[in-house]
């Protein structure tokens, strides 16, 4: 419920940012969840607990692949969809190219929310990790930094945004201590984000949500604060691009902290300022990370003439055909991913019909199936 909640606050304040003008990263990563309400897919699925339950959850960690794996996903399930749809007396709804592409940046960015903390792990980490030598929270104590401020922001990011700003002090005090840095991994920045905010004794008013990031305003962030002249021009630190970076935002946030140490030697080394981070900069740098090496199927046009005769395209779409089928010689190609997935969903019942008139069902289709008969469809698409 709680992340309902979430999603709901996320998706008032992307509504609300501003648009920019790049192409390919998306610009607000949660619009699909109302691609998931209007077209129906919460009468029967849920999100992380809410929602419909007559098909599987879809939440966090359910689905993390490309358009491919989600139309291959939504094809092979079609026809116990159908049918359940008739018996609730469900419409089944047709999908625009925009539709699958915000689905399915929605639901692949599910993964990118991540859980809610436990304020039992918080307090735990608040002492395992040394916070407690330094910092005291809800009370008074003249010797210890206050971290209280820090809880109007209900979010890890937050956090880990202010920690990291204040890194280079925090890393020298903990050398005069000699104390090892804390490194972060999993859902930790989450369970000590909410405990401080459980303990806090700051005013609820305050709070405000965690917004989920811009990936095309973090592209910006990641020329503009250095991470490419180190990341990528110079190559002083690992190509990122070579990471899997699929992971919570929390755990993304963690693999940052845990290189602070390092990368401020390198920052001392070529004389460039330690950068921070105001407002959302974070979030929106994070969810470029996120985005940046987004998953890919592999697939080929051969690959595609094959399944087009295998998998019985070749049964309905041949010149005269009786069902209308346009005939493979005369098709024009589609202009995208997203317009070919929407034609072949949206044909789904129509097929359906005739191949059950036949005695037959639908076929099924995987992901890299999917990418090859795209590719035999449009021979000038690359990749
Ligand atoms: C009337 C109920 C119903 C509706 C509406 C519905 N689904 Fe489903 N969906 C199901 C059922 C039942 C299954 C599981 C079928 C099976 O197990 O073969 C399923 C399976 C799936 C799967 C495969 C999950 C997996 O684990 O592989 C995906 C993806 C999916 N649905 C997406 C959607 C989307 C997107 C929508 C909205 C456009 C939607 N569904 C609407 C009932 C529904
Ligand atoms: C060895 C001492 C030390 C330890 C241990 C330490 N910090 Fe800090 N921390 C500091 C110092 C010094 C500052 C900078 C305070 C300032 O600039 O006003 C700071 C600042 C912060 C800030 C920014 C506060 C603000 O108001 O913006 C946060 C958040 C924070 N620390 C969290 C943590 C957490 C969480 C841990 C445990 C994982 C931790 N710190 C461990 C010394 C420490
Ligand atoms: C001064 C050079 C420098 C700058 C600027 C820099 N990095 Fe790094 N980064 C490094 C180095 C060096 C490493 C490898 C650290 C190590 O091996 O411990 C690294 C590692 C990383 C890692 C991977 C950590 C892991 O788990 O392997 C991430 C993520 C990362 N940097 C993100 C960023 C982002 C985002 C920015 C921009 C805010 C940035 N870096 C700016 C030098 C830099
Ligand atoms: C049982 C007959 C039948 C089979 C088998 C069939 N189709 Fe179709 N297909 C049609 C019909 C009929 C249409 C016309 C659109 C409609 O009526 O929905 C169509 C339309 C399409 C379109 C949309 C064309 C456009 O320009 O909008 C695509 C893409 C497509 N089919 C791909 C395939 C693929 C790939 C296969 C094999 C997996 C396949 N079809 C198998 C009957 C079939």
């Amino acid at each position: 419920m709680r992340l309902k909640a979430l999603i709901f606050a996320f998706i008032l304040i992307a509504i609300l940012s501003p648009n920019s003008y790049a192409q390919l990263l998306p610009e607000r990563p949660l619009e699909g969840r109302m691609v998931f309400e209007e077209k129906g897919c919460v009468n029967c699925h849920s999100i992380d607990g809410s929602g419909g339950q007559i098909g599987p959850d879809l939440g966090a960690y359910s689905f993390s692949g490309t358009g491919f794996d989600l139309v291959s996903r939504m094809w092979n399930h079609s026809p116990k969809m159908l049918s359940k749809m008739g018996q609730m007396n469900i419409k089944r709804a047709e999908f625009t190219p925009e539709d699958f592409q915000n689905l399915q940046t929605f639901l692949y960015f599910l993964r990118y929310l991540g859980k809610s903390g436990s304020v039992a792990k918080g307090r735990e980490i608040f002492t395992q990790k040394k916070c407690i030598l330094c910092h005291v929270i809800g009370k008074e104590d003249a010797s210890k930094v206050r971290l209280d401020k820090i809880k109007v922001y209900a979010s890890p990011l937050f956090l880990a945004q202010s920690m990291w700003n204040h890194a280079i002090q925090m890393h020298r005090r903990l050398k005069s201590l000699h104390v090892t840095p804390p490194t972060f991994t999993g859902n930790e920045f989450a369970d000590l984000s909410i405990y401080i905010r459980a303990v806090s004794t700051l005013g609820e008013r305050e709070e405000r949500y965690m917004y989920p990031g811009s990936p095309r305003e973090g592209e910006e962030l990641f020329k503009s604060k250095q991470c490419y002249f180190c990341h990528v021009e110079k190559k002083i630190g690992p190509d990122l691009r070579t990471y899997n970076m699929n992971k919570s935002v929390t755990e993304i946030a963690g693999m940052m902290w845990n290189h602070a140490e390092k990368m401020e030697e390198m920052t001392e080394k070529f004389k460039i300022p330690w950068p921070t981070f105001k407002g959302d900069e974070m979030a929106n740098l994070i969810s470029y990370l996120y985005f940046m090496n987004p998953p890919k199927i592999s697939g080929s046009k051969e690959e595609g003439r094959r399944l087009f005769q295998e998998k019985g395209c070749i049964k309905c779409h041949y010149p005269d055909n009786p069902y209308k089928a346009p005939p493979i010689a005369e098709k024009k190609p589609f202009h995208s991913e997203n317009a070919f997935f929407a034609a072949l969903w949206n044909h789904a019942p129509r097929m359906e019909e005739i191949l059950y008139s036949r005695g037959e069902g639908l076929p099924q289709l995987s992901a890299s199936g999917v990418k090859s008969l795209y590719l035999y469809l449009n021979p000038k698409a690359n990749k």
